[in-house]
């Protein structure tokens, strides 16, 4: 039985998704949240399904001892990897991520749907399905590497990388560019300097925090309370390390949170 102050679990590989946090944060600021970085086991979206889950199957051990009331999975790689054996096992709702290819279909006009995510989340099941309804003109770019610069915080190198990731495709040709992976939110400020202005830049951190509200709106677990809800950072890396850098990243997040993303 978990009671309406309970806390909310979210994990990554490491510090993406606290850009999902960010928009959890707020949509939800009444509630409590308990953020879990696995960044010993980083990154993700290079390893192998199995060893994802085991690292999923473990958070979750933890934050059961933390009481949490529901789960969200930031990370694009691990829900793919591990949303359906953990909600299978699992009582409290289980939020996923997928990369946003609907909503690029949707503002598709002829061009193409460039869609940047790890190795594994394009491989597995869960995108080939999701690009069968809403592929057209989507252009999957595995991105291996990309999410250690942003854990790195190596601006140049994150440049460096995404020109010649985007050097093939014409920018006039360009109509969405779909980060589907949290990690890569925090690149949004350098895709805007790099493409034209009508390109979308598209994420699924506010579709998923909407997610999470409607599902304890209907288990009736939505806070009840008044005051501002509390975050802590936790990690399976180095504490002293990273946790003045996972704060850091929020206000970061924050900064650069789009009013209407999807
Ligand atoms: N942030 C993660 C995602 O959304 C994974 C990055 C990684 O560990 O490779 O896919």
């Amino acid at each position: 039985m978990h009671l309406t102050t309970d806390p909310i679990g979210v994990f990554d590989s490491g510090v993406g998704g606290i850009s999902t946090l960010a928009s959890l944060t707020r949509r939800l600021p009444h509630e409590d949240f308990w953020f879990y970085g696995d960044t010993r086991f980083a990154p993700y979206g290079t390893k192998t399904a199995e060893e994802v889950l085991h690292r999923a199957q473990a958070i979750l051990r933890e934050m059961h001892s933390h009481q949490v009331k529901a789960v969200v999975i930031a990370c694009n790689t691990a829900t793919s990897a591990a949303a359906p054996a953990l909600r299978a096992a699992e009582s409290i709702p289980i939020i996923g991520m997928e990369p946003a290819l609907k909503p690029a279909a949707l503002l598709r006009h002829g061009g193409m749907n460039l869609v940047l995510a790890t190795p594994m989340t394009l491989r597995l099941p869960k995108y080939q399905a999701l690009a069968a309804l809403w592929g057209e003109g989507a252009v999957p770019l595995p991105c291996p590497g990309l999410m250690e610069l942003v854990e790195q915080q190596d601006n140049a190198a994150a440049e460096a990388y995404l020109r010649e990731l985007l050097a093939p495709y014409p920018p006039e040709r360009i109509d969405s560019v779909v980060l589907g992976c949290t990690h890569y939110v925090f690149l949004r400020p350098l895709l805007q300097k790099l493409l034209p202005h009508t390109t979308s830049i598209l994420d699924g951190n506010e579709g998923t925090a909407r997610q999470l509200e409607r599902v304890l709106a209907d288990r009736g677990l939505l806070s009840d309370r008044e005051e501002p809800g509390k975050i802590t950072f936790h990690t399976s890396g180095d504490p002293k390390a990273l946790l003045p850098l996972m704060s850091a990243m929020l206000e970061k997040a924050r900064e650069i949170l789009p009013a209407d993303s999807c």
